[in-house]
């Protein structure tokens, strides 16, 4: 019992600095036309997420330039629009498919499972290349992206506020609009194949991929480091900052709440997670598995945990269980960062 008093104590404080961000999707019965303006009513009533912030968090300096988005959903779609503050636009990139983060991007993550596997990665530069990818498990579970995965009938529209790749003058912003249908996103799911749910919850994040440039020649170039010739390192800007440069922690990722409601109330902003402190203690004996495999070459059943907490370990994997004190629900968590909530069925 002292130990999980500790916990409860001790988990909160560690994590609610970086407790991940949440929003709530509202329906739309209006027609959306995909042409990266939000001039639609339901656009307009739509709320902004937060400014994005530093992917590390509070140890790096605010973005200089900033960064918002806002969803809606329909039966069919699941709708995005992002605006990103730019005074210098440009584009490289023409080709779908290719490594987009290389320009300036914008970037969208969902898990609609939150199970951390099987998620979709979306890029797309001011041309409005897109390159889309599926993640049967974040790189650090030695997941492979499957690039030739598409988001199939996905259409996107990009708006430029000033002029492409055009240093001669100073520009706004672009904006994105992007329709992804359900037929293609459900695919991911392992269960419940349908379209949400009111109140269902999803695991989604953003990013925006900045890099440094100059003009030289009349061209935008990436800024260099004097020492060492290569380009400077990007700046990544984000929802909900992760803590270290890794969009590929889906725990972290923000949670979205999917609202039959048209009505936007702020208030809903404040729903509920359910047993977040379980889940953050889950999480975090995950990474005190793997740090202790990473000196050790081997799982342990030796981990201080509170006492409904059940580790099995094999050679090479371990599955973590806690049950919910007094309640039939139970978390499961494996050497593959696989996360999941089982609900025991009563007999
Ligand atoms: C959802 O919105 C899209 C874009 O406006 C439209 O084509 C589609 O018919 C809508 N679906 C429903 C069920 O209203
Ligand atoms: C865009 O591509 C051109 C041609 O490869 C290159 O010279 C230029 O540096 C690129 N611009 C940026 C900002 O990377
Ligand atoms: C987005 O991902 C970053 C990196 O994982 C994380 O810090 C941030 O909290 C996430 N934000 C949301 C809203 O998911």
């Amino acid at each position: 019992m002292k130990t999980l008093l500790i916990l409860f104590v001790v988990f909160p404080l560690i994590l609610s600095a970086q407790n991940p961000k949440k929003y709530v999707i509202t329906k739309t019965h209006e027609a959306i036309t995909i042409d990266g303006s939000d001039t639609e009513i339901a656009w307009r009533n739509a709320i902004w997420t937060d400014c994005f912030v530093d992917i590390e968090g509070e140890k790096r300096p605010n973005p200089y330039l900033t960064t918002r988005a806002k969803m809606l959903w329909n039966d069919t779609c699941l709708f995005f629009f992002a605006e990103l503050e730019e005074p210098h636009i440009w584009a490289n990139l023409t080709e779908r498919e290719s490594v987009i983060f290389h320009d300036n991007d914008f970037e969208i993550f969902i898990d609609p499972d939150g199970d951390t596997h099987n998620y979709i990665e979306f890029e797309i530069n001011a041309f409005g290349t897109e390159w889309d990818l599926l993640l049967p498990k974040p790189y650090r579970n030695n997941g492979p992206p499957l690039t030739a995965f598409n988001i199939k009938g996905i259409n996107s529209a990009v708006k430029i506020f000033g002029s492409i790749n055009n240093p001669s003058d100073k520009d706004e912003k672009w904006t994105v609009e992007i329709a992804m249908p359900w037929n293609s996103l459900l695919e991911t799911k392992q269960k419940s194949r349908r379209i949400p749910m009111d109140g269902e919850i999803w695991r989604i994040n953003f990013s925006r991929v900045q890099w440094e440039t100059e003009v030289v020649d009349g061209k935008y170039v990436k800024e260099k480091d004097p020492k060492t010739g290569r380009n400077l390192p990007e700046n990544n800007w984000v929802w909900s900052p992760q803590g270290r440069i890794d969009m590929h922690m889906p725990e972290k990722w923000g949670y979205v709440m999917f609202s039959d409601s048209i009505q936007n109330k702020e208030t809903q902003e404040d729903f509920e997670i359910k047993d977040t402190a379980i889940i953050n203690e889950i999480w975090e004996l995950y990474y005190k598995q793997k740090l202790y495999y990473m000196k050790n070459k081997a799982y342990t059943k030796d981990l201080e945990v509170s006492e409904n907490t059940e580790i099995f370990v094999g050679k090479q994997q371990f599955e973590i269980i806690i049950k919910v004190p007094g309640t039939n629900r139970s978390y499961y968590i494996n050497q593959d960062g696989w996360f999941r909530k089982e609900i025991e069925e009563k007999r």
